[in-house]
């Protein structure tokens, strides 16, 4: 379970209510339970800590606290007096000293706790892992942008009933399980406020209303899971844990009364958080998976064998009016805007929100008309004649419409298709042609992608270890949803300390299908593109330039064969910039319409024009990319330009970045 909500939104156009921004997280939340589910039930070999999940539960319904569900927050800080009886560390029975653990995150934006929740590298690849004694932690302005996450092990020492207390500067939540098992852990207390960025001083627990929680019924000799997340924007940090037993004054928790979990270094350790889950009911969760046991399933459906409806189709000539037939200036094909952006149906998920205003740069894929593309359906299938051999329209999966005005316009039509008196279902996915002026539909001549070419992503790297590990448990992600395994990665490494490269990709399903190509000195990114690609075996290869901080959506690879046509079509697919504290769940930023840097293309084609530019764009940033384009579209092919659901490129803080 990689926070992997990015994987899920492409999938909305198969989801009828997706595209409801309210529906959005729920669907998030339910897919990585699903990733979760569909780990268990594939059974793969668990060599990579990323499908970890969390069983889902009902409560521990024998246990001191756990029949009772939390029913809400106990506001009785203005009705309840704490009396001093007794006080917790008058308790002397069994001593459990211990620590706590601290993982820490850096450079993530916000104050509020759900930009640690949703951050791509929350829960499982800290950036520093620590230890406190006690459950008070007080930092000075250097925890600017922090995010933290302490947990461990409460021992009370004494039967009875509990009462917790948070305080902290800014945000934070308090969870505890009925036992010791993680997956059983609830939020039990938070500082929190709906209005404003919530912050409190060290010991002001009634600041807020849910700062305390409701009472819990604790045993002696028995340890509960406990944590915390936290979230700092700017200034002095702390975070304290407070208890009281039976109505006695609240103290933070010491380190009598903790133990710390066992974990090494490596992220099978690291507890998983249940908040990550959220909050959708377990009903919920399982109504989806029962009927829709089909996830990606269109991807995973037959490809309807094209000689059915090709012999009933003609083949017509196509070169489309924008084909560029002159020698461009420098970079004028990303100045003069020429890659123009493709229509879709239905409607997908490429809405991206700002928090300043709907620009150009945040519109979703424009829509083709639903008139137009069920003439265009329905004529492909009655001209294939496949009507009247018993195949029939199930399901409009998507279409994708490239405008000619001059020409005429070119569909990728993908249908799901049922064939009557069996239960077969098959997929269509095919790019046809209407002429300018002409009722018929035709085949393109020429543009035939091909279902079997093996995708080999480039990525070069330097120091962006975690990032590297989400590009792995992405990827890892997406071929198990989608049973896609066509692919190869070449990791073009500049001497990266903080990952150890061959281990990280000595995955089950990884060991065979990567290289790792090792280069000195400066990061020299058109170099590095060069080289990999050079190692590229075959002309009918697709070669896939990726970078690092992007998601990998599930269905990339295959909307990589069918836009990408040997000799006639590349893909640069759009991506979407996600602001500072957003995260591909809500996915508040612009799309980066003049960014041509993610691109896919035949290598046969690459190898034609040259490939990167290593003379002019050495060390300097930006440019290339345009470079790139202008070149491409002199081969000349058609570039194919789409917003991508789910192709976020994530915010990351500039210092940190490569040199
Ligand atoms: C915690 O309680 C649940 C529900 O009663 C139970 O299923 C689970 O095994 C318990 N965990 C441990 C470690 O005792
Ligand atoms: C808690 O506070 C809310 C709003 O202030 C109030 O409506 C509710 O009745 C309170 N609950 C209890 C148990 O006091
Ligand atoms: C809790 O407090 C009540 C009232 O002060 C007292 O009667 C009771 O003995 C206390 N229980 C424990 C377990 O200390
Ligand atoms: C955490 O606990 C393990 C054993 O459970 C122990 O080996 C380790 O040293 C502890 N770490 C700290 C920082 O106390
Ligand atoms: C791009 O789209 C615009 C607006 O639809 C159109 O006017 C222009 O001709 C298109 N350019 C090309 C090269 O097709
Ligand atoms: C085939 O099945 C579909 C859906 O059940 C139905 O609408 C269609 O009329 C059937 N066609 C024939 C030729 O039986
Ligand atoms: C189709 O599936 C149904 C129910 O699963 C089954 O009863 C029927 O025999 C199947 N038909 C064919 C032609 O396989
Ligand atoms: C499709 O790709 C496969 C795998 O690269 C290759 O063997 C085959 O020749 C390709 N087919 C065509 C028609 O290019
Ligand atoms: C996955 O693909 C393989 C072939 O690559 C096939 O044998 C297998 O049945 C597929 N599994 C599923 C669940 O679709
Ligand atoms: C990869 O893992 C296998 C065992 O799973 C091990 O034998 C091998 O040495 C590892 N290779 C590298 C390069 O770490």
């Amino acid at each position: 379970m990689t926070l992997s909500p990015f994987v899920l939104l492409r999938s909305c156009s198969s989801l009828r209510f997706c595209w409801r921004r309210c529906f959005r997280v729920v669907v998030g939340l339910i897919l990585v339970c699903v990733l979760g589910l569909m780990y268990l039930t594939i059974n793969a070999p668990r060599d990579n800590f990323h499908i970890k999940t969390l069983k889902v539960h009902k409560g521990c319904k024998h246990e001191a606290n756990c029949g009772t569900k939390p029913t809400g927050f106990y506001n009785a800080t203005r009705t309840t007096t704490f009396t001093s009886k007794g006080s917790i560390e008058n308790q002397h029975l069994a001593v459990k000293a211990g620590y706590l653990n601290v993982h820490t995150w850096f450079g993530i934006c916000g104050t509020a706790v759900d930009n640690l929740r949703l951050w791509p590298h929350f829960p499982y690849l800290p950036d520093k892992r620590s230890s406190i004694w006690g459950f008070q932690r007080t930092q000075d302005h250097a925890t600017d942008s922090n995010g933290e996450r302490i947990f461990g092990f409460v021992h009370p020492q004494r039967d009875g009933i509990y009462q917790f207390a948070i305080t902290s500067d800014d945000a934070s939540e308090l969870w505890l399980s009925c036992n010791e098992s993680v997956a059983f852990s609830e939020r039990i207390a938070r500082v929190y406020s709906p209005s404003e960025s919530a912050w409190t001083e060290e010991g002001d627990y009634q600041k807020y209303p849910e700062q305390i929680s409701k009472k819990i019924t604790l045993q002696a000799n028995k340890r509960y899971y406990i944590e915390t997340l936290s979230k700092q924007g700017s200034g002095a940090a702390h975070v304290a844990v407070y208890w009281s037993f039976n109505s006695s004054k609240f103290e933070i928790i010491s380190s009598r009364f903790l133990s710390n979990y066992s974990e090494s270094k490596n992220h099978e350790s690291i507890p998983p958080h249940v908040g990550k889950l959220g909050v959708i009911s377990i009903q919920g969760i399982q109504d989806w998976i029962e009927d829709k046991g089909n996830l990606f399933h269109f991807n995973r459906l037959p490809l309807l064998d094209r000689k059915l409806y090709t012999s009933y189709i003609p083949t017509c000539p196509y070169s489309p009016s924008f084909l560029v037939r002159r020698k461009l200036q420098p970079q004028e094909a990303a100045w003069k805007w020429m890659a123009n952006e493709s229509y879709v149906y239905p409607k997908d998920d490429t809405d991206m929100i700002t928090s300043i205003f709907q620009s150009y740069w945040s519109k979703p894929n424009p829509l083709i008309d639903e008139g137009r593309v069920e003439s265009v359906v329905n004529k492909f299938m009655t001209m294939g004649s496949l009507n009247s051999r018993d195949y029939f329209l199930k399901k409009i999966h998507k279409v994708i419409q490239k405008p000619d005005p001059k020409n005429g316009d070119r569909f990728l039509l993908n249908l799901e298709l049922g064939l009557n008196n069996t239960n077969q279902t098959f997929r269509l996915s095919e790019h046809v042609y209407q002429p300018k002026g002409k009722d018929n539909l035709c085949l393109p001549d020429g543009m035939n992608w091909n279902n079997s070419a093996k995708v080999y992503f480039i990525l070069p790297v330097k120091d962006q270890g975690n990032w590297v590990q989400h590009f792995i448990n992405q990827l890892t992600d997406a071929s198990l949803l989608t049973n896609d395994t066509n692919f190869h990665v070449m990791v073009i490494d500049f001497e990266s300390k903080d990952i150890d490269m061959a281990k990280a990709f000595n995955t089950s399903l990884l060991s065979s299908r990567h290289n790792i190509i090792s280069l000195t000195g400066k990061f020299y990114k058109t170099l590095a593109l060069n080289k990999a690609v050079q190692l590229v075996p075959h002309a009918h290869d697709i070669i896939f330039l990726i970078d690092l901080h992007v998601d990998v959506p599930a269905d990339i690879m295959d909307s990589v064969r069918m836009n990408t046509i040997a000799g006639r079509m590349t893909y640069f697919p759009v991506v979407g910039r996600l602001e500072c504290d957003s995260s591909s769940i809500e996915h508040r930023g612009f799309w980066q319409m003049n960014g041509y840097g993610i691109m896919a293309i035949y290598k046969s084609d690459w190898d034609k024009f040259g490939g990167m530019n290593t003379r002019d764009y050495k060390y300097r940033w930006g440019g290339e990319d345009w470079d790139l384009l202008n070149r491409v579209m002199m081969l000349p092919v058609e570039v194919e330009r789409i917003k991508y659901p789910g192709l976020y490129h994530h915010y990351h803080a500039k210092q940190r970045q490569w040199n």
